[in-house]
């Protein structure tokens, strides 16, 4: 099968390669890009992991069982899968071990050797963030990485527990490697919509002459999810919502809205941009952290008829904890585009529903020509990206209500990817690891942005540490979250968009 795009042969090495990435997000993706022709035409993926399988087939078959579980195609599975995984091998081998990366050396060696050509070759760390450190080192000291054009290496999240440590770690990554070979992944950033907003903002003519504090009044930024932290206590003990989710992905959605516009598509160029942004971010003082944000934790309770266990009865969680599965924060960008426009943000686990929604309101008109009953259901223009499960963009929109009286209506002009292109919706990891294959990191976080990412949401941690929360658990599974994240919005005269299956506002 030839690659749409000619690419160079690559060698995909997975480390991690019986981990739950690999098998959930990693393997389908990489299958999808195969079925679409977007791999190279040479290509090998090899599993190295500590789990035992008999032979790479006993691999290959418990690779499909996840593909059939967890990849959006599913039906050529049978017909396909055969010739994609044949170029799939597994060793069980000590990634700590100098031997592993002698074996790796003369892999990619042999490679060459047959293909006669010299491939790509990328080291993907599906492994615990603590191993990588030692997983880098070993590739420096063995060289493996001593070609910048042709290696990278792919680092999943968490990047760093806070801004020390995210400092430390890029201080001996740079040492070793040049910036253009590390790939940090922020899987937010694949995802269609996420992606769409550049083309809205930047593709379009309509909206950049009102996108700035002259007409926006606020934004909003949900990632609401409607699972709890299922079996990652012991992760989720060391991070929290806060760490989990604000410092990378919702940030990341902000600084998609914020930017500047890039002078081109440059993958630094638009990464300088974004950086901007998050410098730009108001640093919030450590005595109004409590009036800027919230935190909450949810309590047991039902979902859906099943009976849930509180995040303290969690498997591998202190029953005293104190680590937040919710936050809520009002941010403001200091900059002449953005000056006093509050951005909320809000995420957490346990939610009502699972959305990840962007909502940008646009000021009141001056006046309204009107008759006072032509205006009662009035509402501001706002758009609205919503980035899962669904992927659309609508811009809401007052027209005539139709009939002989002049009544105003809010209605809805809509872009729904999944209508306009027959369902056609690519996993961010097929953007992500395409990206990493054609070594594009433009969807992927430099060193300083993830520092600058850090710094932001310092203080919160900061403060939320001396100040042990007397509250907690306080919300139910189910729920928006604890009631002061309605208050935080409200004081502001706002209310939170939510648009459930059963409430489409
Ligand atoms: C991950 C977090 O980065 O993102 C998880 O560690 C979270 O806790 C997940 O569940 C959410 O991703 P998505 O794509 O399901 O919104």
């Amino acid at each position: 099968m030839a690659s749409k795009k000619n690419l160079v042969p690559t060698i995909l090495f997975i480390f991690g390669g019986s981990g739950d990435l690999t098998n959930r997000k990693l393997v389908p993706a990489l299958y999808n890009l195969y079925l679409e022709n977007y791999l190279p035409e040479k290509f090998v993926i090899i599993g190295v992991g500590r789990t035992t399988f008999a032979s790479d087939d006993e691999y290959r078959g418990k690779l499909l069982e996840g593909v059939k579980q967890f990849s959006r195609t599913k039906k050529e599975i049978d017909e396909q899968w055969g010739d994609f995984s044949k170029n799939i091998t597994y060793h069980e081998l000590d990634l700590t071990a100098d031997e592993t990366y002698s074996h790796i050396t003369s892999w990619i060696n042999d490679k060459a050797k047959e293909w006669n050509v010299k491939p790509i070759v990328i080291f993907y760390l599906a492994v615990a963030p603590q191993l990588a450190p030692a997983i880098a080192t070993k590739l420096s000291e063995q060289k493996l990485c001593i070609d910048s054009e042709s290696t990278r290496m792919v680092f999943e999240k968490p990047f760093g527990h806070d801004l020390q440590s995210a400092r430390e770690l890029n201080q001996i990554l740079g040492k070793m490697f040049k910036e253009d070979q590390i790939y940090r992944i922020d899987h937010y950033l694949g995802k269609e919509t996420v992606q769409n907003i550049l083309a809205f903002r930047f593709a379009n003519t309509l909206f950049e002459p009102v996108w700035n504090c002259n007409y926006i009044d606020h934004v909003q930024i949900t990632a609401a999810e409607a699972v709890g932290v299922e079996d990652r206590g012991g992760y989720y003990e060391q991070a929290g919502a806060l760490r989990d989710m604000v410092q990378n992905h919702i940030l990341q959605l902000l600084c998609m809205i914020a930017m500047e516009a890039p002078t081109s598509f440059d993958a630094n160029e638009i990464r300088n941009k974004k950086v901007d942004v998050l410098n730009a971010i108001r640093k919030i003082n450590p005595e109004d952290v409590h009036a800027n944000t919230v935190r909450g934790q949810y309590s047991s309770g039902w979902i859906k008829g099943k009976e849930v266990v509180g995040y303290r009865q969690e498997k591998n969680v202190n029953p005293q904890s104190s680590v937040e599965t919710f936050v809520a924060a009002k941010f403001y960008i200091d900059n002449w585009r953005w000056q006093n426009v509050p951005f909320y943000i809000r995420t957490g686990k346990y939610m009502h529903e699972k959305t990840t929604l962007i909502t940008v309101h646009f000021k009141e008109a001056p006046r309204y020509a009107f008759p006072g009953e032509a205006v009662e259901t009035w509402r501001p223009n706002r758009l609205t990206f919503s980035i899962q499960p669904e992927a659309n963009i609508k811009m809401r929109f007052q027209a005539k209500r139709p009939g002989p009286n002049m009544i105003l209506n809010p209605v809805d002009m809509v872009f729904n990817q999944k209508e306009e292109y027959n369902g056609y919706e690519p996993e961010a990891y097929e953007t992500l690891l395409e990206d990493v294959i054609e070594g594009n990191p433009t969807l992927f976080m430099r060193a300083d942005q993830v520092e600058a990412a850090w710094k932001v949401i310092t203080p919160i941690m900061e403060a939320w540490a001396n100040r042990q929360p007397v509250d907690f658990p306080n919300y139910s599974p189910d729920s928006w979250g604890p009631e002061d994240a309605e208050a935080l919005i409200a004081r502001d005269g706002h209310n939170w968009v939510s648009l459930t299956s059963k409430n489409k506002e």
